[in-house]
Order: structure tokens, then C-alpha cells, then sequence
């Protein structure tokens, strides 16, 4: 049994105390879900594209974007409603141009969305991901994204035979922070979820893993404030390879481990 080691995760240098908080978790964690856009994939990259499309308001529109994406799957499932990812990205981004006062074309509008949809990943993941598979712990996603645009943005970024299962909450219509959608994330691994290591750089993510059960790692590669809901991950670190301190490698380590299909 693996005991995640008490050395604290190094926390990001602009981190605010509060975010740094970390208990000393003793349970022996088995298995690793990573959220996927935020986490794995860098929702901030299309503002590259959309600094070339509205010049000076790249980085504003993808703020913006990614808060109203996030918005509308929260307005929808409080009203017991469900719209698919892709829709709510797409609506999002209408409503970010809208607000800032830009005029976004068809054509624009198709392009920014192709471009959400092969999302840069973040440059440590791949390596994280691979001395992962190599210490012989099953790793997967679970995404509110929904399985088509998961499926691409795993593909695109190359790691496709490092994650499994790709999980998408599109089956039970519901977002996460919902308990029923973390619950697809035990369900699949038929784990308990604190021993499974829930890792998201969405705070709000890894506060609802928390609360969920999971032990969790929250990525804050922005240095953001925690949220002040009285709930802390168990860790916080500032880059995807805080998650190896989980999991140090050993002669020993399992390489039988049963991987989920
Ligand atoms: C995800 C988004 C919401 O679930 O970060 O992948």
C-alpha cells in the first residue's frame, strides 16, 4: 500500500496563505482521476486566437468565456435543466463577445471553437501522465466536457493511451459539483473515494471532490485565492507534477494494477 508522503506540496509563490492549506492526508490513494479543462487542458490558450481576432481583448474574452461557460452548467443544473458542454461553451463565448461588445462573426465563432476544441495541454502533463502509467497507477478523466469534444482534446493532445476512463457527466445530465457526477468517478474505478486522488486546478472542483470524499489535490498554477467555503483540498500545489508526490516510485511498485475499461 502506497502512504501519500506528510512533505507538503509546494505551493504556488503568488499563492495566497489560505491557499496553501494542506492536512496531513494518511489514507493510501490507489488510483488518480484528473478533471480535464483547467486541469489537463489550458482553457486560456484560445487567447492567442482571440487577441488576433479582436486585437487588445484576447485575454479578456477568454476570462470571460471560461466564467460563463462555467456559469451556464451551474444556471442549468440548479434549474434541473441539462444542455451538452459543447452547446454551453458555444453559448458562453456569445455571451463573453457580447458583453465586451465585440462582433463575432460565424466565421470567428467557428474558429475560436475549433480551437476550444483542440485545447493546448499544459506542458508537464505529459510526462506526469507517463511516469504515472510506468509507476503502474490507473489514471483517468472526469469531465463535465461531454464525451465527443473529450474525446478529440485527449486524442489532440497525444494521450490517449495514458488516460482510461475518459468519464463524461453526459449520461447523467448533470455537472459537477453534483454528488451524482463525482460518484461516476468511484463507480468507475470501484474504489472508495478517498482512496481515488481527485486533482483539478478548478478550486471549485476540488472543493466539490472534497466534499464528495475524494482526497484531492488541488493545481493552482494561477496562484488564485482558495474558496472560502471552509473546505480545503487535501493538497495544493502549483504544477500536474505535485501529483507524483502521491505516488513516489519504488522497486516495488504495482505493475499489475487493474486499469478500468
Ligand atoms: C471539467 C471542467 C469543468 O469538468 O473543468 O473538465
Amino acid at each position: 500500500m502506497r502512504k501519500i508522503p506528510s512533505v507538503e506540496a509546494t505551493p504556488s509563490a503568488t499563492a495566497t496563505t489560505t491557499a496553501t492549506t494542506a492536512t496531513t492526508a494518511t489514507t493510501a490513494t490507489k488510483a488518480v482521476i484528473f478533471d480535464a479543462y483547467g486541469t489537463l487542458f489550458d482553457v486560456y490558450s484560445v487567447g492567442l486566437l482571440a487577441d488576433q481576432l479582436f486585437p487588445g481583448f484576447g485575454e479578456r474574452l477568454s476570462l470571460l468565456w471560461r466564467d460563463k461557460q462555467i456559469d451556464y452548467t451551474r444556471i442549468t443544473s440548479m434549474s434541473g435543466q441539462y444542455k451538452p458542454f459543447w452547446e454551453l461553451t458555444r453559448a458562453g463565448l456569445r455571451f463573453a463577445a457580447l458583453k465586451l461588445g465585440l462582433s463575432l462573426t460565424e466565421q470567428a465563432e467557428e474558429q475560436l471553437m475549433n480551437q476550444y476544441r483542440h485545447l493546448s495541454a499544459f506542458p508537464e502533463n505529459r510526462e506526469v501522465l507517463v511516469a504515472l502509467q510506468q509507476r503502474g497507477v490507473p489514471c483517468g478523466i472526469l469531465s463535465n466536457g461531454d464525451p465527443d469534444m473529450l474525446g478529440v482534446a485527449v486524442r489532440s493532445a497525444g494521450f490517449s493511451g495514458l488516460l482510461k476512463p475518459v468519464i463524461s457527466v453526459h449520461p447523467i445530465r448533470k455537472y459537477k459539483t453534483d454528488p451524482a457526477a463525482y460518484a461516476l468517478g468511484t463507480q468507475a474505478f470501484g474504489l472508495p473515494a478517498k482512496e481515488i486522488l481527485f486533482v483539478s486546478s478548478n478550486c471549485w472542483d476540488a472543493v466539490g471532490a472534497t466534499w464528495f470524499g475524494y482526497t484531492t489535490l488541488w493545481v493552482n498554477r494561477a496562484g488564485a485565492p482558495l474558496e472560502q467555503l471552509a473546505c480545503a483540498p487535501a493538497r495544493t500545489g502549483s504544477s500536474l507534477r505535485d501529483v507524483l508526490e502521491f505516488f513516489p516510485a519504488s522497486p516495488t511498485a504495482s505493475s499489475s494494477a487493474s486499469f478500468p475499461s
